[in-house]
C-alpha cells in the first residue's frame, strides 16, 4: 500500500510517499521533500499567513514532482492520499487540502485528513537508525510532550488513537517563546536553533566568562503548579525586561549567549519537570518527545537523563532530527495508523468522499477513534 501525504499547515511545503511492506509491516519513507519558507518570513520575524499561502501555491507542484521522482512512483501508484487538515494557518492549510482533494478526485482514491499533532507524535515511531523507516511498535500507554511553534501539550494516549490532553500552555507555545526571545536579542528567525547554538557556545566557553552573567537566572513559570499546564509568556517578558536594563558595557555577543543559556535552561526545566511529574502519575510505558522543539539537543538529553534516573521502566522515543520539524512523512505515518483502524472498523468507504467533504480546520481538535 502506498500513501502520498501533504503538509502545508505553516511555513513548510512538504510532500512524502510512504509504502508499507507486506512482509515486515514496516512503513518505508520512499521520499519526504520539504521546501522551507523560513528565509521569506525571517524579515518579518514570524510567519505571515498570506505570504505562506502564496509560497505554498508556488511550491506545491514542484515539491510533488520531486517527491514522485525520488520515490520512482507515479500518481497512478497511490492507494491513499493524506493531508494535514488542521490545526494551522487557514490560508496555508487551504492550499494543501484543496490540492489533496483535487488529486483524490482525479485519481479516484480515498483521502484522509490528519491532525498536525498526530503527525508529530507518529514521527517518534521512526526506527531512529535510518530516517526512512517507521516500525509500528505500540508501547502503550504513551505520554507525549508535543512542543512546537504552535503547540505545547502533554497528551496521554491510553491506546492507539485515543488522546487525552492532560496539560497545555496557557499562553505562548514553547517554540514561540524561543522565537520571541531570539527577536528580543536580534538573533533572527526561527529562534530555536540559534538560541540552542548560542547556549551551547556559552556552556563550552572556558575563558572570557563574566561572573555577573554566569549565574543569570530566569523564572520557571508554573513549575510547581498543581496541574500539567505551562506558561511561557512571563518567561519571555522577564528576558525582555532584563535585556532592556542590561549592562551595556558587557560584551554583547557573550552577554546574548549567557541569556540564551539561562532562558533555555528555564524552558527545559519547566518542560522536563512537568513531564516527569505527569509520567509518575500516569505511569506510561513510553514517553514521546515530539514537535519542532524536540530538535533541541539539550532538551533531548535532559529528558533522557531524568527518565533514566527516575522512571526506570519507561522508554523514551524522540524522532530523528529531520523528522522533528514539519514534514509530510509524519503525516503519512499517522495516516497509516488511522487508516488501519478505520479499515478494521469497516469505515473505509467514508474516505472515498474525502474529495467532497474534507475541510481545512484551523482549530481542529485531536479526535479519538
Ligand atoms: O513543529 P514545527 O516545525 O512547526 C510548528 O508546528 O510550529 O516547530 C517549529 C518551532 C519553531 O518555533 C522553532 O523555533 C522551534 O520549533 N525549534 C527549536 C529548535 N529547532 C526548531 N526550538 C528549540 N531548539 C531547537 N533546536
Ligand atoms: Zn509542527
Amino acid at each position: 500500500m502506498i500513501i502520498l501525504a501533504i503538509e502545508t499547515s505553516c511555513d513548510e511545503t512538504s510532500v512524502a510517499l510512504l509504502e508499507k511492506s507486506s512482509k515486515t509491516g514496516q512503513i518505508n519513507i520512499l521520499s519526504d521533500i520539504v521546501s522551507s519558507q523560513v528565509k521569506i518570513h525571517a524579515k518579518w520575524g514570524g510567519v505571515v499567513p498570506n505570504l505562506a499561502a502564496r509560497e505554498h501555491l508556488k511550491n506545491i507542484i514542484p515539491v510533488l514532482e520531486k517527491a514522485l521522482l525520488k520515490s520512482k512512483k507515479t500518481l497512478l501508484d497511490i492507494d491513499l492520499f493524506a493531508v494535514t487538515q488542521g490545526p494551522g494557518l487557514i490560508p496555508a492549510l487551504l492550499i494543501g487540502t484543496n490540492f489533496a482533494k483535487t488529486l483524490s478526485y482525479i485519481y479516484k482514491k480515498p483521502l484522509l485528513g490528519i491532525h498536525h499533532v498526530e503527525g508529530h507524535i507518529a514521527a517518534a515511531f521512526s526506527d531512529g537508525i535510518s530516517n526512512f523507516q517507521f516500525s509500528i511498535s505500540k508501547e502503550f500507554p504513551i505520554l507525549a510532550l508535543v512542543v512546537s511553534g504552535g503547540h505545547t501539550q502533554l497528551i496521554y494516549i491510553k491506546e492507539p488513537l485515543h488522546y487525552e490532553i492532560i496539560g497545555q500552555t496557557q499562553d505562548d507555545a514553547a517554540g514561540e517563546a524561543f522565537d520571541k526571545v531570539a527577536k528580543i536579542l536580534e538573533l533572527g528567525y526561527p529562534g530555536g536553533p540559534i538560541i540552542s547554538e548560542y547556549a551551547e557556545k556559552y556552556e563550552t566557553q572556558t575563558n572570557n566568562r563574566q561572573l555577573m552573567i554566569d549565574d543569570l537566572h530566569f523564572p520557571r513559570p508554573m513549575i510547581n503548579s498543581n496541574n500539567f499546564n505551562f506558561s511561557f509568556s512571563g518567561l519571555k517578558t522577564s528576558v525582555l525586561y532584563y535585556w532592556q536594563k542590561r549592562d551595556k558595557l558587557l560584551p554583547a555577543s557573550l552577554h546574548k549567549q549567557a541569556v540564551c543559556k539561562a532562558f533555555q535552561g528555564s524552558a527545559i526545566d519547566v518542560l522536563t519537570v512537568k513531564t516527569i511529574k505527569a509520567a509518575k502519575k500516569y505511569q506510561p510505558k513510553t514517553v514521546i518527545l515530539a514537535g519542532g522543539v524536540a530538535a533541541n539537543k539539550k532538551l533531548r538529553e535532559t529528558l533522557k537523563e531524568k527518565i533514566e534516573s527516575s522512571l526506570r521502566d519507561t522508554q523514551l522515543l524522540i524522532p530523528p532530527f529531520p523528522l522533528c520539524g514539519d514534514n509530510a512523512a509524519m503525516i503519512g505515518a499517522a495516516a497509516f495508523y488511522r487508516y488501519q483502524k478505520i479499515s478494521n472498523l469497516d469505515q473505509i468507504s467514508e474516505l472515498e468522499n474525502g474529495w467532497k467533504e474534507l475541510e481545512a480546520d484551523a482549530n481542529m481538535k485531536l479526535s479519538n477513534l
